[in-house]
């Protein structure tokens, strides 16, 4: 069993530490000359995809927020609008659907019932299927009409990290696609695109790196019994999926929200020393969004709330209002979430153990909900 976790001190860690080679090896094979070209999508015949009007990504979990990142991605791309649903909210709302509309589901069991009723109603109603899936000939790819699978080797832990940075690998891998052969992605966009894709893998291990500055704060913070998340546009799903890992495994309150939604209502709880991780966009590529957040910080930090500031290298405007500062190599705004996931999968795996808990094996969770 310690071999499988080549010397990890458990699969999620070993699988926190295999993710530059899940989203390498997802991208693998579908860059060609420079362009995105994903077979499977191919096949599906240039004229269907040019068709499509409407997405609706499909998902549960972990995988949802994979979606949620991704819609952004595609509609910047492909210029289609995309809209994420909980695999099992999708059928009850009855839909609108159409021959026009495609359907992404994302699974990385591929067996999720939850989310193989939803295909199945999509299938019965005549859209065209894409699933997004981590195992081979699963039931989920199989019924689907186009398969793009995400190549980040089994995951083990009930808590999803590697296969949740392949998904938003492959949504952005199809938004890509789409995107050329729709026109609607500039030669410039995708070039860039497929530079950062080149690059990702590098910084992903320094994302990595962040194990031990993240082990020490989470050991300071064993007591801790509600964590906040903030983040905007695609952090805002980070957020979320930030919040959930702590849940699952760490067994602490924890909750995700949009950093312009703060004044909303949220704000009423940050009290002294309320712990708030908050992902600050980039300065140079979203000088605005990260002003918003720069003042989101000020106005929780003047209520007492403990700031543990995410942002890029060389960011220092957060610095005289965070309690910690954690930094990731210069990405894209797009592509930040990629990296900004791995210290809030490593604070969860960090927290849980210092609590003394099962990090793979949470209480009350499967790896695969095979019951709706
Ligand atoms: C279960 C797991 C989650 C996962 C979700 C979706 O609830 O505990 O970690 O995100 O199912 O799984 P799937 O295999 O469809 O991605």
């Amino acid at each position: 069993d310690a071999a499988d976790k080549g010397g990890w001190s458990s699969f999620m860690a070993k699988e926190i530490n295999e993710q530059p080679e899940a989203v390498e090896n997802t991208v693998r094979g579908r860059v060609v000359d420079g362009l995105v070209d994903i077979p499977e999508l191919s096949a599906l015949g240039d004229d269907r995809l040019r068709e499509i009007d409407r997405i609706i990504i499909i998902a549960c979990g972990t995988a949802s927020y994979a979606g949620q990142v991704g819609s952004y991605a595609i509609e910047q791309w492909a210029r289609i609008p995309v809209e994420v649903q909980l695999s099992h909210e999708f059928r009850y709302r009855d839909p609108v659907l159409s021959d026009r509309t495609m359907v992404i589901s994302v699974s990385q069991s591929g067996e999720t019932m939850d989310t193989l009723m939803a295909v199945k109603y999509a299938i019965e109603r005549g859209v065209t299927t894409v699933s997004v899936c981590n195992t081979q000939s699963a039931t989920i790819p199989r019924e689907s009409d186009a398969a793009v699978y995400t190549h980040a080797g089994p995951e083990v832990a009930v808590a999803s990290t590697k296969a949740f940075t392949a998904q938003i690998t492959a949504l952005y891998l199809i938004g890509l696609h789409l995107g050329r052969v729709r026109g609607t992605l500039s030669a410039e966009a995708s070039a860039e695109a497929v530079q950062q894709f080149a690059e990702l893998p590098e910084k992903m291990r320094e994302a990595v790196a962040t194990h031990e500055q993240i082990a020490q704060l989470a050991h300071w913070m064993a007591d801790t019994r509600s964590v906040l998340f903030l983040g905007r546009h695609v952090g805002y799903p980070i957020a979320l999926e930030g919040a959930l890992k702590l849940k699952e495994i760490a067994y602490i309150h924890a909750e995700g929200f949009a950093a312009g939604e703060l004044k909303h209502g949220p704000i009423a709880l940050i009290d002294h020393g309320q712990p708030v991780f908050v992902l600050v966009p980039s300065p140079r590529t979203a000088p605005l969004m990260h002003s918003k957040v720069v003042s989101n910080i000020q106005e929780i930090r003047a209520r007492g709330a403990r700031v543990i500031a995410i942002v890029e290298v060389g960011d220092t405007a957060v610095l005289p209002y965070a309690d910690d500062v954690i930094r990731l190599p210069l990405a894209d705004a797009l592509f930040e979430p990629l990296l900004e996931v791995v210290p809030l999968q490593w604070f969860a795996l960090e927290l849980s153990t210092a609590k003394g808990l099962d990090v793979d094996q949470p209480r009350n969770l499967a790896k695969s909900v095979t019951v709706e």
